[in-house]
């Protein structure tokens, strides 16, 4: 149960917007000269629209499988990796594998994210199946599961069975669910009972437990941990690298790879053209683009109106898939109700520098040293945003 009290500015927020960023620096003249286009004219044609083309192509094809895959490749996964690779062989069958080269093994070392992940897509599949009247009987891990990291062997195998499914109304919030990380309204606090109803429609049970904050002291708490968390990661050289290989810096990089980092729009495009922004300069701590970059995450994570995470007794592969279904649910459910959701990871990944933050992280959040959050999420309302780049889903069927 969520503590109702609404929370107030607390926080000593940066004023920094983006349209703030591009005036300050002033280069709105660049545009112009660099393109050749008016500025305006420009502007305008920065948006990667067929990056985005899958949002609103679900639900297209002719066999249930591949309609039922068009939505479940829209889930919300870690640094938008899309990790998932489907075989479609053998009839009303699918064969879930991850792809191993969309891993993060800096931040990521154990896979546990890349399974939750995985866990999200399948639990917009079972919707969409059921969505059409099917049922989804999954098999995890039918080869059994690695003891390691995961490897080439399937994730699941999921067999659809006619007339099994049951429509659920989340279904209709998959193609309008969208991780908003922007600022949120800190004017605006987020009612206990929709808290109530994001955390019930998570259908935790049993060794998952489902759990949220708008307490004022425990989200003054949370905003400070997940800063230091996110200052941890940048500024361990390895584990911000691993975050700027994967940026995708104005239009072109992302449509040519449209997962990852998306920092594409009028802003980026513009700062890359007038060279104040490169994998170089972010890489470099005391440049100013790592310093925007870090400024505005600030201002991000002191928005937090709210939060919600997952706590599992275990950390089996079963339990992280669980995690992933439900947190996906949470987010569906918070869509319904106009809410924002924005997972924050850093403090509680697995690598060595981390590791005092996710003890901390373990206290304020209520879990036992022998437990894992699986997930901590932020929550409250944002501007409207534009849905994140995805592969198409034919893209992610296996060929061989
Ligand atoms: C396991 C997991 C961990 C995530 N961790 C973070 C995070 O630490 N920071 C963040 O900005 N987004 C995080 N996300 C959200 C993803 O970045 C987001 O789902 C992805 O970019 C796709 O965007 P979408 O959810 O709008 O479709 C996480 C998502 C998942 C499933």
């Amino acid at each position: 149960m969520p503590d109702q009290k609404p929370v107030s500015n607390m926080e000593n927020v940066p004023d920094l917007s983006r349209r703030k960023f591009l005036r300050v620096l002033g280069i709105g003249g660049v545009i112009a000269g660099a393109t050749g286009l008016g500025a305006g004219t420009w502007l305008t044609t920065r948006d990667p629209v067929e990056a985005r083309h899958p949002w609103t192509q679900a639900g297209q094809g002719e066999d249930v499988r591949v309609r039922a895959l068009s939505y479940a490749v829209l889930a919300p996964n870690a640094h938008n990796r899309q990790p998932w690779s489907v075989d479609l062989s053998e009839r009303d069958i699918v064969t879930l594998y991850c792809d191993l080269d969309r891993r993060l093994p800096e931040t990521d070392p154990f896979d546990r994210q890349i399974t939750i992940s995985l866990g999200c897509f399948l639990e917009l599949f079972t919707l969409a199946a059921a969505e059409e009247g099917y049922g989804t009987r999954i098999a995890l891990f039918p080869e059994g599961a690695p003891d390691g990291r995961l490897d080439a062997r399937p994730v699941a195998r999921l067999q659809l069975v006619v007339g099994q499914g049951q429509s659920d109304p989340l279904f209709d919030q998959i193609v309008a669910r969208h991780t908003n990380k922007e600022p949120y309204d800190l004017a605006r606090p987020v009612p206990g009972l929709d808290v109530e109803a994001i955390l019930a429609a998570s259908g935790a049970a049993g060794r998952l437990r489902a759990a949220g904050t708008l307490e004022d002291d425990r989200i003054v708490a949370l905003r400070d941990l997940t800063w230091r968390g996110h200052e941890i990661e940048v500024f361990t050289p390895r584990t911000l690298q691993e975050s700027i290989d994967l940026m995708r810096i104005g239009k072109a990089e992302v449509i040519t790879n449209p997962d990852g980092i998306d920092l594409s729009g009028p802003l980026f495009d513009t700062l890359r053209l007038s060279g104040l922004i490169s994998r170089e300069q972010l890489a470099d701590t005391s440049s100013t683009a790592f310093q925007q970059g870090l400024e505005a995450y600030r201002e991000m994570i002191f928005s937090a109106m709210g939060y919600v995470w997952l706590i599992s007794d275990g950390d089996t592969r079963a339990e992280q898939i669980a995690a992933g279904r439900a947190y996906v649910r949470m987010h569906l459910e918070a869509t319904a109700r106009g809410v924002d959701m924005h997972p924050l990871s850093q403090a509680l990944q697995e690598y060595e520098e981390i590791a005092e933050l996710y003890g901390e992280a373990k206290q304020v959040l209520g879990a036992r040293p022998d437990q894992t959050v699986q997930m901590l999420a932020r929550i409250g309302y944002g501007p409207q945003i534009n849905p994140s780049p995805r592969w198409p889903a034919a893209s992610r069927i296996r060929t061989t």
